[in-house]
């Protein structure tokens, strides 16, 4: 189906950006993460991936791509522990993850996003028994309400909760655990200073602008105090995936320089009954 001309600015516009380095990524001599499903997507969108704005991101790709790579495979830890669970995607934009993993068959997978981003989404992906779409703001409490509650839930938010407000964070991540008995929860935190410095951003980097920032696991569970951290790293410690030798050296040189080692880090945490 035809997507029609998509033209997002705003946050919805950071969507595009990281499903295009996953597509990038994947039709590289040494993928990362390999996602072929956001390869086909990007050619299904009537929209200039060539565009100067669009390269203009491509320092980010190996974040990116490496930061999905390992939210995969923490969520294939949790599905092999608990195939029979409940998967809420928040901020899905048009990642393919439902797609890319390998699922087992019981697995419940709900994908939420804006209204106008889940519009399009379903003229690229179509829903299937145990697959399921939401266009609803995360911030709303209506969609939390329709999801049943009876398993596991495995709550993945990549590169979302950094564009809401922390109240709005603190919130929702309760909610989640006051309606679930047990889960957990793999989410990217951006830290003070880059949020500091996003909001600075010009023209069409604006979109990029975030609101909510976190130094570290602690601060979470001071927020939120029903999680648990299992585990917290990050991204740049991650370089050792990447197969391009020029990359990983930046990558690697990165890693030793403490203010931008640890501008985005990935959290692990659990709450309630889980193992
Ligand atoms: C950086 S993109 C990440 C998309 C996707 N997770 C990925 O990795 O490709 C941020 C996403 O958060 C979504 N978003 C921002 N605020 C939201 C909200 N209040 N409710 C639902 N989604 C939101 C945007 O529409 C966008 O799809």
């Amino acid at each position: 189906m035809a997507t029609g001309t998509v033209d997002f600015t705003d946050v919805k516009w950071t969507m595009l950006v990281t499903l295009y380095h996953r597509a990038r990524d994947s039709r590289s001599a040494r993928p990362i993460l390999g996602d072929t499903v956001a390869a086909e997507a990007v050619d299904r969108i009537d929209y200039d991936f060539d565009s100067f704005r669009m390269r203009a991101t491509s320092g980010d790709r190996a974040l990116v791509v490496l930061r999905a790579k390992q939210l995969d495979e923490w969520a294939g830890d949790f599905l092999t522990r608990h195939p029979e669970a409940t998967v809420l995607q928040l901020g899905c934009g048009l990642d393919g993850r439902a797609f890319r993993l390998d699922l087992p068959e019981r697995v419940r997978w709900f994908d939420v996003d804006l209204p106008e981003v889940i519009e399009l989404r379903r003229r690229i992906y179509e829903e299937r028994p145990g697959y399921r779409m939401i266009g609803s703001s995360v911030t709303d409490p209506e969609w939390l309400a329709e999801i049943p509650a009876d398993r596991p839930v495995l709550v993945l938010a990549e590169g979302l909760l950094m564009y809401l407000e922390q109240e709005q964070v603190r919130t929702l991540l309760t909610r989640i655990t006051e309606r679930f008995s047990g889960g957990e929860l793999l989410f990217d935190g951006a830290v003070s200073w880059v949020v500091r410095v996003s909001r600075m951003l010009p023209g069409f980097t604006s979109a990029f602008r975030m609101n909510w920032s976190v130094d570290g696991g602690a601060e979470i569970e001071h927020l939120i105090p029903a999680l648990r951290r299992l585990e917290e790293r990050a991204v740049t410690s991650e370089s050792g995936r990447i197969g391009d030798p020029v990359l990983r050296g930046v990558y690697e040189l990165i890693a030793r320089i403490p203010l931008l080692k640890d501008s985005l880090r990935l959290y692990r945490f659990a709450f309630g009954k889980s193992a």
